[in-house]
């Protein structure tokens, strides 16, 4: 038996789910056996009622990271003033424009682990200190792509800041005069700096994380040492931005849990605990959490030349993010029922050993089909739980674990990944819409998955879209959607498929995995979706 589950918005189902329960639809794993591609007799039934809607799906679950780590930052964004590589102010024009495409909402920057070691002030004004990046290759830091270098490549790029803070090493004055840096609109010494530095507007800055990883990379606290540090730095880092004061004030964002262990359900019991006991001097408004799909750190799968075994392996680890979540969420709703804090998917993503003859510590890895289905997936997963995960973040955007994009000097691809971003862009800020259906299954080996997965939401643009990803990668699926709410007269789209789970695009061969036009028939209120195998297909209904 599998579940659905949804926190209901609309009138008919708040009965239900009241006291924040959710509604569940039960629908039994069947096994199937198609003998042709597409035969009725294996289709699989999928309900939805465009008239029942849930939580907003946030555009900020689209959101990037992009750290100082390998070429992310150096040569996957910043080529500098005189490069060849055509640039504006030293970032890549190619890159920004396949960003704006995916219109980024968000980008979480300078780290991760880097973010516990950087010092804002050697990233900005006309001399840069040279220091080391000891997380990631021990290689030079040259402080070149500073705090105006990323705020002007996320003004390009038409994203928000997501700054995190240096806590580990860093001060709560070191990190109060950055915010002042660069937020304060009257004119003091901070902002006059910032101003003779090229920018004497205040930035907006929405989104500031307190701290990376800080049970780990981020200085090993205890989460009580580390409740304690985060009341501090709510308190004294502001942000004075006058346009952030009475709206889009500034969304304070604690360090969470890495797992779903003992350790890691006690940090989420002890800051939630922190946060219902909070007093008017400090707030919190997200916590992080960080959940990568790796099937053995000290043996990792490889991202290319592999086959159906690693597939079905690699899809079935990365079905845990659900589990973890829910288990997250439980403990948050304990303490705040409102669900005022957000869970903040911050670190997410496919993480594999490094590419032969690449640094190690730059986390470089090739971007195949079976990163497409994943990211489908966990983009379900985060769509289904949208009342509490409002924002999260894939890591990493360029050139480190699965990325948007990969670079090489003036080369450039677009990944998997890449594609079914684009194809997701309809469900930034759109209401998700529950659907029922029995998903089937798909067995290889011993790991046996849902054979498919779906999602649906009403777009912005009014529309009722739908997404089905088809896991099975050897057999075609036929989907018999009953919508009800609209009527539907047909349904028009993209679909993402390949040869192969393995297959990816090179700088040679780009197109490989692509999206392609997609179209279905209806009738009597039904439509037919034929999916490819191994297939992400998003749909708008007509
Ligand atoms: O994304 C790479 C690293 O993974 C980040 O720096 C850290 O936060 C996490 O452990």
């Amino acid at each position: 038996m599998a579940l659905i589950c949804m926190r209901a918005k609309s009138p008919r189902l708040a009965n239900a789910a009241r006291h924040g329960a959710p509604i569940c639809f039960g629908f039994v794993l069947l096994s199937l056996t198609l003998v042709a591609p597409f035969a009725s007799a294996q289709a699989i039934q999928l309900s939805v009622d465009a008239s029942m809607t849930g939580a907003r799906i946030d555009r900020n679950l689209f959101g990037q990271f992009a750290e100082h780590l390998g070429h992310g930052i150096y040569e996957g964004i910043w080529v500098g003033r005189d490069s060849s590589i055509p640039n504006t102010r030293g970032i890549r024009k190619d890159v920004v424009d396949a960003l704006k495409a995916i219109r980024v909402p968000n980008v979480r920057w300078p780290g991760g682990c880097f973010a516990d070691e950087y010092h804002w002030r050697n990233g900005i004004g006309p001399q840069r200190a040279v220091t080391l990046n000891p997380n990631w290759g021990g290689v030079i830091e040259p402080n070149t792509f500073g705090t105006h270098e990323f705020m002007d490549f996320i003004a390009q790029i038409e994203a928000e800041a997501y700054v995190s803070l240096n806590v580990g090493s860093g001060t709560p004055r070191e990190a109060a005069d950055w915010l002042e840096y660069l937020t304060a609109a009257q004119p003091t010494n901070l902002a006059k700096e910032r101003a003779a530095n090229g920018h004497a507007a205040p930035y907006k800055v929405p989104y500031l994380g307190i701290g990376n990883e800080s049970w780990d990379c981020g200085g090993n606290m205890t989460p009580e040492y580390y409740l304690s540090q985060f009341k501090i730095y709510s308190r004294f880092v502001r942000n004075y931005n006058p346009a952030q004061q009475e709206h889009d004030k500034m969304l304070r964002i604690a360090v969470g849990p890495g797992g779903g262990e003992v350790r890691w359900t006690d940090w989420t019991e002890t800051i939630m605990k922190g946060y219902q006991q909070h007093t008017w001097s400090w707030d919190m408004d997200g916590l992080s959490m960080h959940n990568y799909t790796v099937m053995n750190w000290q043996d990792k799968f490889k991202s290319e030349g592999f086959g159906e075994t690693e597939y079905a392996q690699f899809l079935k680890e990365t079905l845990k993010m659900d589990d973890l979540i829910a288990k997250h969420s439980a403990i948050m709703d304990k303490y705040d029922p409102e669900k005022k804090v957000a869970l903040v998917v911050d670190e997410w993503g496919s993480w594999y050993a490094p590419l032969p003859g690449s640094n190690p510590g730059f986390l470089l890895q090739q971007n195949s089909l079976r990163d497409a289905v994943l990211a489908a997936l966990n983009l379900n997963i985060f769509a289904r739980h949208a009342d509490r995960v409002r924002m999260a973040n894939i890591a990493q955007m360029i050139n480190v674990l699965q990325a948007m994009i990969l670079t090489d000097k003036e080369k450039m691809v677009l990944t998997p990944t890449y594609y079914v971003f684009k194809m997701y862009l309809p469900f930034q800020d759109s209401t998700f819409v529950p659907v029922t259906f029995d998903a089937g299954k798909y067995t290889h080996g011993d790991v046996t998955l849902p054979r498919v997965d779906a999602i649906a939401a009403k777009g912005a643009d009014g529309k009722l879209w739908i997404e089905v990803t088809n896991v099975d990668p050897n057999q075609a699926v036929e989907v018999q959607v009953n919508v009800a709410g609209v009527s539907a007269k047909g349904a028009v789209g993209e679909t993402l498929t390949a040869p192969k789970v393995d297959s990816v695009n090179t700088f040679d061969a780009p197109k490989t995995v692509v999206t392609k036009a997609f179209s279905a028939k209806a009738s009597g209120g039904k439509l037919t979706l034929k999916l490819e195998p191994k297939s992400v297909t998003v749909v708008a209904v007509e």
